[in-house]
């Protein structure tokens, strides 16, 4: 028997002992695709989404009009979406009690009501609490909100540099959180390196200090199990339409622990937050409980799929879809081996069982911190400054924010951006040559001046392939098989002969 034919019959008996297996044809096919691993950017939708949505525009919407905001319709009045779609969030997605998550806006119109109402509690009670702790290899919407939040308040922002690879640990927290710090604002999952916070570590690092702390959840909910209430997490914000398959640009939910409604409250006062909106009273007076944090008009049609690709994860268990995805990760990582490290392509982080995903990774390496204030860049955010484990990073001259290129006048800067991109290009070649599937992500590479960003944006993406699969997994991978895995159109190395 050959290779391919072993790998093929271990496949078809994994997914013939796939529990979630009768759940892939409850999702849209899409044709020509062979195995959708990009569910960390746009989740696919379950098939029962277009009846629902033509059910609500003809039935809820066409039938009841305005009246749909405040009579009972099958998944209660429109009034009552943020709070009780929050709770469906909370339930089936992030160990959360109801009544602390709402569902609107967009996740980083939420990171900025949340950041900014822990940010001004903080200096309320403590006016030298001014500092934010985030992550300098965070997503970008993450460290713009920051930055902005510091530069309105007069604070700034103390980044953590983390290796490209890695992430966030709760000593680096411990060390950089202390008398001056008003929150620490940490992915979850980087969207990077697919590395996973230990939460419950930061979150008492962070507490130790005590400062707040707020998750950005977008690569974890329905992707790994979470329990927000159980870690004592502060605030959290995510998206819906990764793992969650709520459909492009569905709204976000936002997590607030029920003993901080009091305390802290979000800037944007609208009236759909307001106790008792309808009486057009004059002033603002926040409504009771995690309604507060709604602002406008909540985004109900935008919601419909959402309630469809809940149905499923609520019937699946967020459990069974990480079991799956721990599986389908263990299998493409011994697929990897077998047949793309022979071409010299190895997996970023690297495949050690007991620091890749699908197991639990919360010790990873420590790195040094680095102060900035807010605006003023006195270390380059790049991988240009980051040195082994441990030691103090190399520091770069000043340099525009702005600037394209490494500081010409750094010797570290110049060899390390020289280096990065002529492994970007010789990568490239190899990567689309050898793996032709690959090849369409090129055309949607979007265009970064940085070049240190360009080559960790092209590394990102070639491991996120593997990473997709390896620390998420599927709401969306219910709707993958092992034996569409070990079908991908990747040449065979030519050596090994056949056994
Ligand atoms: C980790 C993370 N945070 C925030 C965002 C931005 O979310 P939005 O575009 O919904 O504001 C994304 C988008 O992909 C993300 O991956």
């Amino acid at each position: 028997m050959t290779r391919t034919a072993t790998w093929a019959q271990r496949a078809a008996a994994l997914d013939a002992a796939d529990p979630l297996a009768p759940l892939r044809d409850r999702f849209l096919p899409a044709p020509g695709v062979v195995a959708y691993l990009d569910g960390n950017s746009l989740g696919r939708p379950v098939a029962a989404t277009a009846a629902r949505l033509d059910a609500f525009v003809r039935d809820a919407w066409g039938e009841r009009l305005i009246r749909g905001w405040t009579e009972t319709g099958p998944d209660g009045p429109w009034m009552e979406w943020p709070e009780r779609v929050g709770d469906r969030i909370a339930a089936a997605a992030l160990g959360a009690a109801p009544g602390q998550t709402v569902l609107g806006d967009s996740t980083t119109v939420l990171l900025y009501k949340l950041a900014r109402a822990a940010v001004d509690a903080a200096a309320a009670t403590d006016p030298a609490r001014t500092v934010i702790v985030a992550s300098a290899e965070d997503f970008p919407t993450d460290r713009y909100v920051v930055d902005a939040i510091a530069t309105e308040r007069g604070g700034s922002v103390r980044w953590l540099q983390t290796p490209l690879a890695g992430g966030v640990t709760p000593a680096q927290v411990a060390d950089a959180a202390g008398s001056d710090t008003a929150l620490v604002l940490l992915s979850h999952i980087s969207y990077r390196s697919g590395w996973i916070v230990d939460a419950p570590g930061v979150v008492a690092a962070a507490h130790d200090a005590g400062a707040h702390v707020l998750l950005d959840l977008c690569h974890s909910a329905g992707s790994v199990e979470l329990d927000l209430d159980a870690w004592a997490v502060d605030l959290a914000v995510g998206c819906t339409y990764k793992f969650l398959n709520g459909g492009p640009g569905s709204p976000a939910f936002g997590y607030v622990r029920r003993d901080l409604h009091g305390e802290l409250q979000q800037p944007i006062h609208g009236w759909m937050g307001r106790l008792d909106p309808f009486t057009m009273g004059p002033g603002y007076v926040p409504a009771a409980g995690i309604r507060q944090v709604v602002s406008g008009t909540p985004p109900i049609l935008a919601a419909v799929p959402l309630l469809a690709a809940l149905d499923l994860l609520e019937e699946a268990g967020i459990a069974a879809v990480r079991a799956k995805s721990v599986a389908l990760t263990e299998f493409a990582l011994e697929l990897v081996d077998a047949w793309l490290a022979p071409h010299g392509a190895n997996c970023s982080p690297p495949a050690n069982p007991s620091t890749a995903a699908g197991t639990s990774r919360s010790a990873g390496p420590a790195s040094a911190t680095s102060s900035t204030r807010s605006g003023s860049a006195e270390c380059c955010p790049t991988t240009a400054n980051r040195t082994p484990s441990g030691s103090a990073p190399h520091r770069c001259p000043p340099r525009s924010p702005r600037s394209t290129t490494a500081s010409p006048s750094c010797a570290t800067c110049s060899r390390d951006a020289r280096q990065r991109s002529s492994v970007r290009r010789r990568s490239r070649k190899t990567v689309s040559r050898q793996m032709p599937w690959w090849r369409p992500m090129r055309s949607r590479t979007p265009s970064v001046r940085n070049p240190a960003d360009r080559c960790s944006a092209t590394a990102a993406r070639f491991s996120g392939k593997i990473d997709a699969c390896r620390v998420h997994r599927p709401a969306s991978s219910a709707a993958v098989t092992w034996r569409w895995m070990s079908a991908l159109p990747i040449p065979r190395p030519r050596s090994p002969s056949p056994t």
